[in-house]
């Protein structure tokens, strides 16, 4: 059975996706931490659109768990056509300030296990001459950001290893997407503990998309044959000036705006991530 293997679907951009693709009928295998909501989701998608939705409950910060995934599939005779590699998480602050262990575990999340499922699923999709991948960096995607500096430099590693994924698979006719949103209303702030002041700061304050907005924009830009879909008309206009203003000029500014107060260590401009 064909299916779109989904990572982080247990919530935000990651459901919006499952749902969306359930409703146009796609069969998935949807990936996350919580088997709870998974399990959920996978009930609530079986009965409501008639496909079949599985999922896999799994860290993907830990050892192994990609071979564990393809293996999955391998017993489950599924074949993955679709992977969206979603999973992911932030964090904002004086580097000095945050947590080391934490920062190394989102690289490990942001970066490592988005190559290693992209290493095990791609032979099936080469041999089929068939397949999609759609890699979710983000804004954060087009310049180093101080104060988000290891965020921002995990999803400019996504963006520097989806382009060149887009060329090397081009030959074996794998569509390979990068998707940018902005700022989203999920739970992406808290998870990085980007609360208060601090969130809208880091947010842009009401700048904010839905995740079905930018799961819209994605499924637009794909049929389109887009490379590169950036979420939002704004985000758009901000990724264009970027192209002509550089990052010596841009940094500063955006290192007042989230420069943590000495007082709480907040911010209170507003950007969008
Ligand atoms: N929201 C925004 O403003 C925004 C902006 C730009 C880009 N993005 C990007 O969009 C993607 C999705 O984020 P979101 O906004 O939808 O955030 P979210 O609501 O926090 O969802 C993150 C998803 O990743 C899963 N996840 C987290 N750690 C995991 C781990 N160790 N192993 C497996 N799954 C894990 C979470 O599920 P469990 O907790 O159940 O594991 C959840 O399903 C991320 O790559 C993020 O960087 C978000």
């Amino acid at each position: 059975m064909n299916v779109t293997l989904i990572t982080g679907a247990s919530g935000g951009i990651g459901e919006a996706f499952a749902r969306r693709l359930a409703a146009e009928k796609h069969n998935l295998l949807l990936v996350a931490r919580s088997e709870p909501k998974l399990r959920t989701i996978c009930g609530e998608l079986t009965q409501q659109f008639g496909i079949q939705a599985q999922y896999v409950a799994v860290d993907l910060t830990k050892p192994g768990a990609d071979q564990l995934l393809f293996d999955e599939t391998e017993k489950r005779n599924l074949t993955v056509d679709g992977l969206i590699n979603n999973a992911g998480i932030g964090s904002g602050g004086d580097l000095l300030e945050l947590d080391l262990a934490s920062e190394l575990a989102m690289m490990q999340l942001n970066m490592n296990a988005l190559v290693a499922l992209t290493y095990r699923f791609l032979p099936g999709m080469r041999a089929r001459k068939h397949g999609t991948i759609i890699n979710v960096a983000s804004m954060a995607c087009f310049q180093p950001i101080p104060y988000m500096a290891v965020y921002a430099a995990s999803k400019m590693f996504v963006r520097s290893f989806t382009e060149a994924m887009m060329v090397e698979n081009q030959p074996f006719q794998i569509r390979v997407m990068l998707l940018c949103p902005g700022a989203t209303e999920t739970g992406f702030f808290d998870a990085a503990n980007l609360t208060g002041e601090k969130r809208s700061a880091y947010s842009g304050g009401d700048r904010t998309e839905t995740p079905e907005q930018v799961v819209e924009s994605a499924m637009r830009g794909l049929r389109a044959g887009k490379r590169i879909t950036v979420s939002g008309f704004q985000n758009r206009v901000t990724a264009f000036l970027g192209h002509f203003i550089p990052n010596s000029f841009i940094m500063p500014i955006l290192a007042g705006w989230l420069r943590p107060k000495a007082k709480d260590q907040g911010g209170v401009a507003t950007r969008s991530i």
